[in-house]
């Protein structure tokens, strides 16, 4: 896909205070650090569309992007910060939750994971909660330049045996880098086609 153009719309604390949900909308999760506005800016091709961090818990409300005029990419908080109070870790919590379950143009989530760890606790209690609550979703690795090539593939291999441990079906994988811009045209050409497959089949967002 040809990014035409790429404009921030938006930040909300809240999913009421989204943009009208009139186009189709994927969203950027996973935990804080992972690389999600970094990996947004990559695929934009703009250095800085999304605000990026070396510290985490950067992005804290729900960002809004609008892309070639027909859709929006959405740059959401990291969970797990261990570094705020409960109390505000779990208005995280609630903010990314009620998002997710309320927002009815949102078609797909990728939820973003980093390719150097052996699969943890906290991504996969999400990956389960998406499972249990109906969300779309594909997991992105990211940080692949990290890596030495063969070890990147060799640890997302491994993330797929351990989601086969309690999943029929994995659901789509990528795997990324910001820094070397790897992934990104996978990913937009999934989002192209999809856009196309709601355009063809006259899907409207309207409740
Ligand atoms: P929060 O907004 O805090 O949740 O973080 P985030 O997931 O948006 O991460 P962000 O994009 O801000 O990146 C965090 C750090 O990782 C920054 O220092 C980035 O430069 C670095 N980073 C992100 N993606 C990559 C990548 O693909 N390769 C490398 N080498 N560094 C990356
Ligand atoms: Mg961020």
């Amino acid at each position: 896909m040809v990014i035409k153009t790429a404009t921030f719309v938006k930040s909300s604390g809240k999913w009421q205070e989204c943009p009208e949900p009139n186009m189709p909308e994927y969203a950027f999760i996973g935990r804080s650090n992972v690389g999600k506005s970094s990996l947004i800016n990559a695929m934009m091709n703009h250095k800085d569309l999304a605000k990026t961090s070396g510290t985490p818990g950067k992005t804290q409300l729900i960002n809004h992007f609008l892309v070639n005029e027909n859709w929006y990419l959405t740059d959401l908080p990291g969970y797990g910060y261990a570094k705020v109070s409960k109390v505000q870790r779990k208005d995280f919590e609630k903010l990314i939750t009620n998002y997710i379950l309320n927002r009815r143009n949102l078609v797909n989530l990728f939820v973003l994971i980093d390719s150097r760890h052996s699969p943890q606790k906290i991504d996969l209690e999400f990956i389960q909660w998406c499972g249990e609550s109906g969300v779309p979703f594909s997991i992105v690795f990211t940080k692949a330049d990290k890596l030495k090539p063969n070890v990147a593939i060799q640890n997302v291999e491994a993330y797929k045996n351990e989601l086969l441990k309690t999943w029929e079906d994995l659901p789509e994988t990528y795997l990324t880098s910001a820094e070397k811009k790897e992934g990104c045209e996978e990913i937009l050409n999934f989002i192209q086609t999809t856009n196309e497959f709601l355009e063809n089949n006259s899907v409207s967002f309207d409740e």
